[in-house]
This record gives structure tokens, sequence and C-alpha cells, in this order.
């Protein structure tokens, strides 16, 4: 089993990464000192396809275990949800010892880690990544959160985890989209590291799509270390941590344009050509750069199919982005893999022209 510390000032924590690992769960809580009553949200598939392991490894544990089931849909990342868990917790008499444990993908461990953090003003949150965009970005940094009034991830905290374990045994059973969408966020890391990185991902598209064990093993080690640096030293978003959102104001405006039928990891690629062509436009990002780049993420053109595009709906909902300032939309834009400008203001044509190129490839 690899572990990986997380070094945020006096939240520190560790992520430990193996194949097979979860039935050691109870071991790992119990030597870091997370006893206490157990409330575990798990996603509707996973419960499904997983419960005996859950039960099993659970039926071990001295206190309470409880367990919430939530189907995982966007619509689904609601008060409501939030609601099922609190009410839970309360029927149960579950006090401030409580220690909820998100089992699934992004979806879950964004709702348990919120309602972990509102809870009696906070209880402990172990994050249980089972999707492989999960596990190589949102189980780590401590973004947790809920879409509301038609806005993805508006309503939210900064709340980290206080273990991370990732098993990428649950990938064997993940839809090849989901897998897709992993790969979304890992691209995404690709440009944001350097071109070692950029190179290896380039390289093994096709065995990171096939769950290639090693490839995969490698690609969540350096993603994990690169975003646990980053958040290290910009916990909440004030500066450098900006950069991890490369093409998240497109993608998040596309997922809910396009009605959540298009996932966060598809909508992640779709807004990394939009920032692409953008920052082409505003000669930030070279031809010869611009050409290998557009390259790379135009090879899942057949995989992800956009609905009909309503530019003045998309640049609507990207006014309403947590990043901006002074009603102005504030973009992530490329100059080249491993240097991202932030906070970017461009004329609203030029973005518009930018989401009219980069959907022609979708
Ligand atoms: P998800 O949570 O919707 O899971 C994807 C699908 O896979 C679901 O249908 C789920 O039921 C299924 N699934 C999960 N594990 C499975 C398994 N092992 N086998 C079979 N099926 C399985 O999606 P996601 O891509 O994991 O996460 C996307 C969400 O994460 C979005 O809401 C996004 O906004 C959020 N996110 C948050 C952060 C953050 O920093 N907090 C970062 C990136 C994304
Ligand atoms: N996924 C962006 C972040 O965690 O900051």
């Amino acid at each position: 089993m690899k572990k990986i510390k997380i070094n945020i000032p006096n939240y520190e924590y560790n992520v430990y990464l193996g194949n097979n690992i979860f039935n050691e769960i109870l071991k790992l809580l119990k030597k870091e000192n997370h006893t206490g009553n157990y409330l575990i949200v798990v996603d509707k598939k996973v419960s499904r396809l997983y419960s005996n392991l859950i039960d099993t490894t659970f039926a071990a544990a001295k206190n309470k275990v409880i367990k919430v089931i939530l189907e995982s849909t966007e619509k689904n990342k609601s008060y409501s949800a939030i609601q099922k868990i609190h009410s839970a917790l309360i029927k149960n008499n579950y006090g401030r010892d409580s220690v909820i444990i998100a089992i699934g993908g992004g979806i879950i461990g964004d709702v348990a880690g919120f309602a972990a953090s509102t809870y009696m003003r906070g209880v402990k949150y172990i994050q249980v990544p089972t999707t492989l965009l999960a596990s190589v970005d949102s189980s780590v940094g401590g973004k947790t959160g809920i879409n509301f009034d038609n806005t993805k991830n508006i309503i939210g905290s900064f709340y980290q985890p206080k273990l991370v374990l990732i098993d990428t045994n649950f990938f064997k059973t993940l839809p090849k989209e989901e897998q897709l969408c992993g790969l979304g966020e890992i691209i995404k890391y690709a440009f944001l590291i350097n071109e070692n990185f950029f190179t290896l991902v380039k390289n093994n598209l096709d065995k990171i799509l096939a769950n290639e064990p090693k490839v995969i093993e490698k690609v969540i080690i350096e993603s994990v270390k690169f975003k646990g640096s980053v958040v290290t030293s910009d916990e909440k978003e004030q500066g450098v941590r900006k950069i991890l959102n490369l093409g998240h104001t497109f993608a998040h405006a596309f997922e809910v344009q396009q009605d959540h039928k298009l996932k966060h990891g598809q909508a992640v690629i779709v807004g990394i050509t939009c920032a692409l062509y953008l920052s082409n436009k505003i000669n930030l990002v070279n031809e010869k750069d611009f050409s290998v780049y557009l390259n790379l993420l135009t090879q899942f053109s057949n995989k992800i199919k956009l609905a009909k595009v309503d530019k003045k709906v998309i640049n609507h909902i990207m006014q309403r982005d947590k990043k901006n300032r002074d009603n102005q939309i504030k973009l992530v834009l490329l100059s080249k893999v491993g240097t991202i400008l932030t906070d970017i203001n461009v004329d609203n044509s030029l973005i518009n022209q930018s989401i009219s190129e980069a959907i022609v490839h979708f």
C-alpha cells in the first residue's frame, strides 16, 4: 500500500493507495484514531456491486455503523441529499465523534463532505473514491458542496477529509464512459504539471482507458501529489489553487446548459478545449503548441457528443462562476504545459468565438 501525505497546515492527512485494500479501512481508521460511530454514505450502484465487501468489512467495527444510500446524479447533489444524511445522524443520536465515510464518486464525496462540515459545526469525514475521477481529483483537497439554482457547486465549504483510501479494485466495474471522465481530469493535470507528465498521459491514453494497473497507479500518484502541493500552499483558493480550475468555468456552464447529460469529466475536456482556443486567440499559446494540445483533446471527439449548444445560455451561466470578480468572468488560461494564467479578463465576443470553434470537435 502506498501513502501520500497531504501537508495542509493544521489539516494534514494521508492518502492510501493500493489494489484490494478496502478491507483494511477499519485498521487504518483505528491506527489514525478516527473511531466513533460511522455513517457510510454510499453510491447506489456501488452499494449494489459491493455491499458484501462493505458489510463484511464494517461488521468488525466496535461502534455503530449506519448507511445512507444515494443515487449519484447532479440533480441529487442537493439540499435534499444533505437532509437525508443529517436526518440519519440525528435519528441515530450521532454526536460530535461521528465519522462520515463517503464511498462513491465525486458526487458522493462532495455531498458527504458538505454534510460532515455542517453537522454539529463539523464532524470527521473519510473519502473512499470509487471512480477514477474522484481518485485523481475530487477526493483530495477538501472542496465539498452541492448544486443549487441551476449552478454547479455554488453552495459548499472548504473542509478537508481526515483520510483518503483509494482502492483501484473498484475501477473494474466502472463503465467506459466513467473511465473517460477520469481521463478528463487527468488531461487537466497533464496541462498543469509538466512536459514529462504530459508526455506520459499522451502516450498512454489507451492504457488509462483500459484501466492498465501500472499506468493508472502512476497517474493517480502524480495527480494527487501535485494537487496536494497546490492545495497545501493555497487551501482556500486565493491564488495558485485557481489553476486547478483550468477549463472548469466553461465546463460547469456546459454541464448545466446540456442538462447534465454531459458528465463532469467529459465537460472538462470540452472546457479545456474552449480555454485552449481562447488562449490561442489572445496569443498566449503559440501555433505549434496549440496544434499538439488540440490533438490530445480531440482524440475523444467521437466519445463526447454535445446536444445543441446555446452560447448565450453558456455565457450567462459563466457569469455566475465563483472565481468572477467585479461582475467580470475571470478565466484560467494556458500559455504552455506547466504555465497557467489565472484571473484573465477577456472580451465576451472572444469567449463566444472560442466556444463556437471548440464545439465543432464534439
Ligand atoms: P459520479 O460520482 O456521478 O460517479 C459516476 C458514475 O459512476 C455514477 O453513475 C456512479 O453510480 C458510478 N460509479 C461510481 N463508482 C463506481 C464503480 N466502482 N463501479 C461502477 N459504477 C460506479 O461522478 P464522478 O465523475 O466520480 O464525479 C463527478 C462529480 O465530482 C461532479 O459533481 C463534480 O462537480 C465533482 N468534482 C468535485 C471536485 C472537488 O474538488 N470536490 C473535483 C472534481 C469533480
Ligand atoms: N477541482 C478543483 C479544486 O479542487 O480546486
